[in-house]
């Protein structure tokens, strides 16, 4: 499973990726507001940071405005992805944009039919959203194992990036699935490192080296 950061920070990009363990990032329209600057220079700082495919978002509601937005978008950097919402108009920009090329990642993706159709429309991703599925008590992962199975079924070769991913519990069972990706939060991919017996564990040796240092 490839990990992708969720974020537009560049200062937690750049520390994230000097731990060896970023293949990839996405943004959308609330991450970029949280930072400062030209969306465009963002974008393109995070594709030099990051050297994998990198989610930025189309805001326009029709096709038209879509594919012209993602053009631009795609000229800032070869590993710029676009992401689309999953609409009619949507899937539309997805088709038109997939044959010059562009690769597409469709999101908020909520039902395994839309997955289905996104793949047919040529979508090189999908990202079901899971943390806001289960906010309204339904199981997101449920929609992950579906999709899965789906896209086996039928030989798709589009990815499936789970997102909105809340806690270290959502990676897990990600991983366990077979999901090609998990785009995470920086808050919780720091939690995926800590174990409190790792701590311990160092303290304890740390502590025994001293008696070895003294002989
Ligand atoms: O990758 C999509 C993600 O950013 C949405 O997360 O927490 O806003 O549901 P969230």
């Amino acid at each position: 499973m490839k990990i992708f950061v969720d974020t537009a920070n560049i200062k937690e990009i750049e520390e994230l990726v000097s731990w060896g363990i970023i293949e990839g990032a996405t943004t959308n329209p609330t991450l970029i507001s949280r930072e400062e600057g030209d969306p465009k220079d963002i974008i393109k700082k995070i594709c030099e940071l990051v050297k994998g495919p990198v989610s930025a978002e189309v805001v326009s509601q029709d096709a038209e405005g879509m594919i012209k937005e993602a053009r631009e978008l795609a000229k800032i950097d070869e590993h710029v992805v676009i992401k689309i919402p999953m609409t009619v108009e949507g899937l539309k920009a997805i088709k038109v944009l997939s044959q010059e090329g562009i690769k597409c990642n469709t999101t908020l993706v909520f039902t395994p039919m839309q997955a289905l159709l996104a793949a047919k429309a040529g979508a090189r991703y999908v990202s079901p959203f899971v943390g806001r599925l289960d906010d309204i008590s339904s199981y997101g992962m449920r929609l992950i194992e579906d999709i899965l199975t789906i896209f086996d079924n039928y030989g798709f070769n589009t990815e499936v990036i789970v997102a909105s991913i809340r806690h270290p519990m959502h990676v897990l069972e990600a991983a366990l699935m077979g999901a090609h990706i998990a785009t995470i939060p920086p808050k919780v991919i720091r939690q995926l490192v800590n174990h409190p017996l790792t701590d311990i564990g160092i303290e304890r040796f740390l502590k025994d080296w001293e008696k070895v240092k003294k002989r």
